[in-house]
């Protein structure tokens, strides 16, 4: 599949953007923006793991980063996005770079740890920050059976997400992603406190309306495996009109230890 035509983005993904940015979409920009503040990470480098065009990412927060990388796999995000940031970090000692490599795709159907290891290896000094992209990678791989989505069978997506976080290693690290999504608008308050992990079931069961409806279908976008011990923020973002996107936030920085949802630091 061409990057600029791929299932995680790719020019549908653009249009949509330029077509519901400033509408649709500011609710959830704003409520990313007021998390990434939140997290504010110490690291001088930042690296944006799929921003697309830096559409949901308010590109301002790049400008207290000496140093910017966007990893963006699709050529066509990587120029719009290049000439948003400009805009953006006028002014600002920022450097801004692209990388197009793609240490994340699953190689012959399995989700590998090499990739992400040659992320860290390349940028020691940078936090991470994964820009909804997560939740679309098991599109990248095997169709899910009772087998591939085994957290504890390697080269699964389940089990690459829950081996994430170590293998980023001491950095700050941060995502926000996909959890589930349907025409049914999920039950999230604004702004959000973090909350304890919660399993799919959950989620349906405490946000959702409860319907008999065949048309209305949750989609799970299988990241409940990351970060589970962690307190996360839950957001709704409509990504055209009536499909909602239940989005869940989690993050670490380097120089605080992560927040358990049992309160243990
Ligand atoms: C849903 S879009 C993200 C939306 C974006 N964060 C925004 O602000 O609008 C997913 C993005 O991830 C990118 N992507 C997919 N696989 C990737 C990979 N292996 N490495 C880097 N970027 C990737 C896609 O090209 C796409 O731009």
């Amino acid at each position: 599949m061409t990057t600029w035509l791929n299932a995680t983005g790719g020019l549908r993904y653009h249009v949509r953007a330029w077509r519901y940015r400033a509408s649709l979409w500011a609710p959830f920009r704003r409520a990313i923006a007021a998390w990434l503040v939140e997290w504010s990470p110490p690291e001088r480098e930042l690296l944006l793991v799929g921003p697309s065009g830096g559409y949901c990412v308010d590109l301002g927060f790049a400008r207290r980063f000496d140093a910017v990388t966007a990893v963006e796999i699709d050529p066509v995000a990587r120029w719009i996005l290049r000439r948003r940031a400009r805009a953006a970090l006028r002014g600002a000692r920022t450097k801004l770079a692209m990388d197009s490599r793609d240490y994340l795709s699953p190689r012959d159907g399995r989700f590998e740890l090499e990739g992400v290891r040659a992320l860290c290896d390349r940028y020691p000094r940078a936090a991470v920050l994964f820009c909804n992209v997560l939740g679309q990678l098991p599109l990248l791989g095997p169709e899910p059976t009772e087998e591939s989505v085994l957290p504890e069978r390697e080269g699964t997506f389940e089990w690459w997400l829950r081996a994430l976080p170590a293998a980023l290693g001491d950095r700050s690290w941060a995502s926000f992603h996909d959890r589930l999504s349907g025409s049914v608008r999920p039950r999230v308050a604004l702004p959000t406190a973090p909350v304890a992990w919660r399993s799919s079931e959950a989620l349906v069961e405490e946000l959702y309306p409860q319907t008999d409806r065949d048309d209305e279908v949750l989609n799970d976008h299988r990241t409940s495996e990351l970060a589970a011990p962690l307190v996360r923020s839950a957001f709704v973002w409509e990504l055209v009109p009536s499909v909602f996107h239940l989005v869940e936030a989690v993050s670490v920085r380097a120089d605080a230890p992560a927040v358990a949802a049992d309160g243990r630091r």
